[in-house]
């Protein structure tokens, strides 16, 4: 299946405006490209539940705190369109750098009670670059419907945070991760990982769901899921813990006590690659034994 690459801001708009005057609904897909069967879930939702669906695909330089790692970002464009096409979307919007910031960016979206820990502590301006360009590409796109995904919840939660202060008028639409059959979630940065690092890497996962455990079998202090789970990842020399927090699913705060429903979120280094993961755990699943 063919799509149509789109390059400009003003030929977005108009390609847009017109599916919109058939009647077709829109849905966009934001993504960095490099893309895989994680972004594919978003697209294929996108695809089902919209008229017409709209990836776009821009590596950001301004949610890049380290240079280096926005210099060795994957780009990949032809396969990225190929990849498109044949999960049926029907436009891709791959502005270049000076089409999104004809100028270095003077205004700025924060939000930051949202972006106070985890990533947002470890990564200095990384959620202001992330809501900032997000907000331009919903005002690029106007679409109805907004997919993200799970894999990145503190960014799922930093946009529907942004979305709902500032009224934009778009559904966000969470997509759950999806993950590889050991267990490790998608990434396009899993591709950087030596033989040995990959082997290491599911312990993420493993951490967490073992965290969910220790929560479904009653443990409510904080500290105490986090020592049954650390085990899992203190056994791979390989990796460096760099958080492994409870949090609070719509503010991503750290709880000391978990109440209701509760996100275990994790960010691992192996070596210079950074992982990060996260599992949902429901309300009812905490309060089982409560
Ligand atoms: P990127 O890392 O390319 O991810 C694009 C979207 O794909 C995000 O919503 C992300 O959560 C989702 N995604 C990535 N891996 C996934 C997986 N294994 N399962 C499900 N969804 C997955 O996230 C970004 O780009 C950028 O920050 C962006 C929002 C585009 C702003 O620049």
């Amino acid at each position: 299946m063919s799509n149509v690459l789109v390059n400009t801001i003003a030929e977005v708009r108009a390609r847009v405006a017109a599916a919109r005057r058939a009647g077709r609904s829109i849905g966009c897909v934001p993504t960095m490209g490099a893309l895989h069967a994680g972004h594919g879930a978003l697209m294929e939702r996108a695809r089902a539940e919209c008229g017409t669906v709209v990836a776009t695909i821009f590596v950001n330089p301004i949610q890049f705190d380290v240079q280096a790692d926005y210099d060795r970002y994957a780009r990949n464009l032809p396969a990225d369109l190929a990849f498109c096409g044949e999960r049926g979307v029907d436009m891709v919007f791959a502005p270049a750098l000076e089409e999104m910031y004809p100028a270095p960016a003077g205004t700025f979206v924060d939000v930051p009670e949202t972006a106070q820990y985890l990533c947002g502590q470890h990564r200095p301006g990384h959620f202001r670059g992330v809501a900032t360009v997000v907000a331009k590409l919903l005002h690029i796109v106007q679409p109805d419907f907004a997919y993200f995904g799970e894999k990145d919840a503190q960014q799922l939660a930093v946009i529907e945070r942004m979305v709902e202060d500032l009224n934009f008028p778009v559904s966000v639409v969470s997509v759950p991760t999806v993950r590889e059959a050991d267990g490790l979630a998608l990434s396009s940065r899993n591709e950087r990982l030596t033989a040995e690092q990959r082997r290491a890497a599911p312990a993420l996962y493993r951490a967490l769901q073992s965290a969910r455990q220790a929560i479904a079998d009653g443990v409510r202090n904080a500290e105490t899921v986090k020592g049954a789970a650390l085990p899992a990842l203190a056994a791979e020399p390989l990796l460096r813990v760099e958080y492994f927090e409870v949090v609070d699913p719509r503010s991503f705060h750290p709880v000391a006590e978990v109440a209701g429903g509760v996100r275990i979120a994790t960010a691992v280094w192996a070596g210079s690659t950074r992982l990060i993961d996260n599992v949902f755990c429901p309300a009812e699943e905490s309060s089982a034994r409560a």
